[in-house]
């Protein structure tokens, strides 16, 4: 959950390695560090972000054509000066970066101690350093070697980059469980924890593989060999993404950009594989894989956080088209429970990052009993997409704002296309059925559009509810997962306490928190359980709870009763939830930024959760 980014050629190395931490500042941002050889290792490291990493180095000696960055995430000791990285070996010789963690960091210290290491950090990764050192002395061996017979006594994650005094024209790094890309330039090398770094540098990039190893020699090519000793030849793929792609384009905040993304990458999402026109839909990923899904006994989806809730809407996707049971599990809870599942189970993994433990976890467990694993993730190479057996990439594009905005509804997008896709092939439904489905869905990203239009006055809601202490998230059907989603949104971004819940579910329990000081946010748009929902909204407004109400335009009994309305354009009932999100992810963007929040960086938390 650290972003980590290393330099190895003939430029200075420090604008590299500065901008190269601002862009995977989203891995992490408690401390930061830098270190370089100009010759002896220089080593700056501060609590606090990048900015502060910056003007913390101003005005000292930060020359050098090696070097090595890391930005983080504390998982092992608190966020201090101390704890933050690049971290030195015992003699000062070595200098490594690390994301990840090592489990058996613990025996490991305890042994080194006993050998008369002293620690100065409270972290897991100073283990790794002091060992590699210990063995570099008692074996006799350089650093690649060393680091791969260190990497064979560690239990858990890591992505490593490790520079030594001694061997000014090499990086060693490797990895297992997190992520690393090398960076193939012109007599250069980059690593980063992602290709946002890179970049502008190069178009060539190897993504290293679970226990490789790589050593970047200015006087050689790049070499790769695994913890074992294989030899592995390099895959060097052409990077696909953009400059524009990673920079705020004008927009305040990356999350903004990325809310009015939404028309381009639901779009993306749906090119080369909906053609309503032909009534056509087709997953090129899958293909080989549909007739399992197609006979599946039933379906598992797994995913955390805002991609569990795009999978709650797959539930209810799957299994109204394609007729097929659909369990929803937090990744998390799957892995430890000892679930029951068959070869004739399909599980869907959904991920943005491609990288988050919990899921890649609960995959291999899955996968360990017979299952077929689906991924739908965002981040082409990462982790989850390599460990399924097929799946669906979402073209959202890169998400940087901590917030997931437009890869929720990117998700949603493909699961919606996969589950019309094995409905078609089962004939669960009928063919005009069908056609009416994908010809609306195709009309989907200018109804975004059309959405994105309530900003301004979603802007003045904002201002009212500015410092609300609590909010409560009502919807039903297709948009309790909305409502849950619209929750997660507020809390993470404005620190506002807020629940969603489905609407029925309220009179069992959160009815007792309603009085006049709690806005009720409840999705009614014209479709499905409405009646009911205008039910419940009568319930709250009898407790002179205040109605924010998301309807469908034109709407007049919700208008009638709530405090304050949202018009989206009508649309299916199954595809509500593409439009609905887009007012809450705004609502809460406005308040997170009236209340003067971080809202790219949220407080304590990262982009992609490596760790458990
Ligand atoms: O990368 P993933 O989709 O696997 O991440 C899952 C969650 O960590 C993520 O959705 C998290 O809940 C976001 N902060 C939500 O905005």
């Amino acid at each position: 959950m650290c972003g980590i980014v290393a330099y190895i050629g003939e430029k200075q190395a420090l604008p590299i390695l500065l901008k190269g931490l601002y862009r995977l500042e989203y891995r992490g941002y408690d401390s930061a560090g830098l270190a370089f050889l100009n010759p002896g290792l220089q080593l700056y490291k501060t609590k606090g972000k990048v900015a502060d990493l910056e003007t913390y180095i101003e005005g000292k000696n930060t020359s050098g054509t090696i070097g090595i960055a890391h930005t983080r995430w504390a998982t092992h000791g608190e966020p201090n000066d101390i704890n933050a990285h690049p971290h030195f070996s015992q003699s000062g010789k070595l200098a490594i970066i690390h994301n990840g963690i090592i489990e058996n960091y613990a025996v490991l210290k305890e042994e080194l101690k006993q050998r008369g290491y002293l620690f100065k950090s409270e972290t897991d990764t100073e283990v790794l350093v002091h060992l590699i050192e210990d063995i570099m002395h008692n074996e006799k061996t350089e650093l690649g070697e060393a680091v791969r017979i260190a990497l064979n006594q560690v239990i858990g994650a890591y992505a490593i980059v490790i520079m030594s005094e001694n061997d000014p024209d090499t990086l060693v790094a490797a990895r297992k469980g997190s992520p690393l890309v090398v960076g193939i330039g012109d007599g250069e090398f980059y690593l980063a924890s992602d290709a946002t770094p890179i970049v502008e540098y190069t178009k060539d990039v190897v993504y290293l593989n679970d226990e490789e190893i790589a050593i970047l020699s200015r006087k050689q090519s790049l070499t790769i060999k695994t913890i074992k000793n294989q030899i592995k030849t390099p895959y060097v793929q052409k990077l696909e993404l953009s400059l524009t792609a990673i920079e705020k384009g004008g927009f305040e905040h990356f999350m903004l950009k990325e809310i009015y993304e939404q028309p381009r990458s639901i779009r993306d999402s749906m090119r080369g594989r909906l053609n309503a026109k032909e009534g056509r839909v087709s997953l090129g990923g899958i293909i080989d894989y549909e007739t399992k899904m197609k006979n599946a006994r039933r379906i598992i989806i797994i995913a955390c956080g805002t991609s569990w809730h795009a999978g709650l809407v797959g539930e209810y996707l799957f299994e109204e088209l394609a007729r097929i049971p659909v369990e929803v599990e937090y990744a998390s809870e799957f892995r430890y429970r000892n679930p029951v599942i068959s070869e004739e189970d399909v599980v869907i993994a959904i991920s943005q990052s491609g990288e988050t433990a919990d899921t890649l976890a609960a995959i291999e467990l899955a996968k360990s009993k017979g299952a077929t694993i689906i991924g739908i993730c965002n981040v082409v190479g990462s982790s989850i997409p390599r460990a399924t057996h097929a799946g669906s990439y979402t073209h959202a594009g890169p998400e940087i704002g901590v917030a997931s905005t437009k890869a929720f509804t990117a998700q949603v997008t493909i699961l919606t296309l996969m589950a019309l896709r094995i409905a078609y092939m089962k004939g669960s439904i009928e063919k005009s059925r069908f056609h009416q489905i994908i010809n609306e869905l195709e009309s989907i990203p200018e109804k975004v559009e059309e959405t994105l239009k309530v900003d301004p006055e979603i802007k003045e809601l904002a201002r009212m509810f500015t410092f609300a202490r609590n909010f409560l998230y009502l919807g039903r059907g297709y948009n309790f997962p909305v409502a849950l989603e619209g929750a997660l949104k507020l809390k993470e971004i404005s620190y506002i306490h807020a629940e969603g819940y489905p609407a029925a579910e309220m009179k069992h329990g959160p009815i007792a928190l309603i009085d006049r000081e709690m806005p009720v946010v409840v999705i009614a748009t014209n479709r499905g359980p409405y009646d009911k929902v205008i039910s419940n909204i009568q319930e709250v407004k009898a407790r002179n709870g205040k109605i924010i109400a998301v309807v469908t335009k034109g709407d007049i009994k919700v208008k009638e009763l709530a405090d304050y309305i949202i018009e989206i354009p009508e649309t299916e009932e199954m595809l509500v939830p593409l439009l609905a999100t887009i007012p809450l992810q705004l609502l809460s963007y406005h308040i997170a930024v009236m209340r003067d929040c971080n809202v790219d960086q949220p407080r304590n938390l990262a982009k992609s959760v490596t760790v458990e």
